[in-house]
């Protein structure tokens, strides 16, 4: 029997300034207004705001570090939200086109709402837009349901706009006994 290659295991690690280049790769080819570095960094500066990454092996290769060792490596995804008291806003989430369909955003959606989880956080938010239908999918699987619509709030390339669907699950209290 074959022992599974592990250094092609998708790996979720915290990211941070130093990875905003990388995040910032990714961003722009997931939404048509883009966050850059800078804008990256202002944004994980602040208060209660975590970023988490998907790392895969040797297979995909688009962070600017090479693989070393065999170890994973290459960003290929990357999820951004903000805790604030008990709620938790899942900010930005992409997952570079090359490596989509593989489960990866699913796991880092799970990973933010285990984070959430973690520090006390009961309502998980966001917002999409209402076409988008990869995204509604994968939330409406996590249990998201929508509580909101707000008309035209994304601009897109052609200069037409797009609704935003608000959308938000309930975690469950952790038990601190
Ligand atoms: C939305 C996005 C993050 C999903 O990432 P992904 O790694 O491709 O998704 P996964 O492979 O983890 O799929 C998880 C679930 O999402 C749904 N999904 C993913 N791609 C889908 C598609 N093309 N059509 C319908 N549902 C889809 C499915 O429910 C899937 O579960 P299943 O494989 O058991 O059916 C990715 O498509 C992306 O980066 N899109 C551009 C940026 C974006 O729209 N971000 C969300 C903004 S709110």
């Amino acid at each position: 029997m074959t022992s599974p290659d592990i250094t092609q295991t998708p790996l979720i690690v915290p990211l941070g300034s130093r990875d905003v280049d990388d995040i910032a790769r990714i961003h722009v080819a997931c939404f048509d207004e883009a966050w850059n570095a800078r804008i990256l960094t202002r944004i994980l500066a602040m208060t209660g705001a975590f970023a988490l990454g998907v790392r895969q092996g040797g297979g995909v290769r688009l962070g600017r570090r090479p693989p070393q060792g065999g170890v994973a490596e290459a960003l290929a995804g990357f999820a951004i939200a903000r805790v604030a008291a008990d709620e938790c806003e899942l900010l930005s989430l992409g997952v570079a086109p090359a490596s989509r369909g593989l489960g990866l955003g699913a796991m880092m959606l799970d990973a933010a709402l285990v984070r959430a989880g973690s520090v006390n956080v009961r309502k998980f938010f966001l917002e999409v837009a209402e076409n988008n239908i990869p995204a509604l999918t994968l939330y409406k699987a996590r249990g998201l349901t929508q509580i909101g619509r707000r008309p035209k709030y994304y601009e897109n390339k052609d200069g037409s706009f797009t609704d935003a669907i608000t959308m938000r699950v309930e975690l469950p209290e952790v038990n601190s006994s």
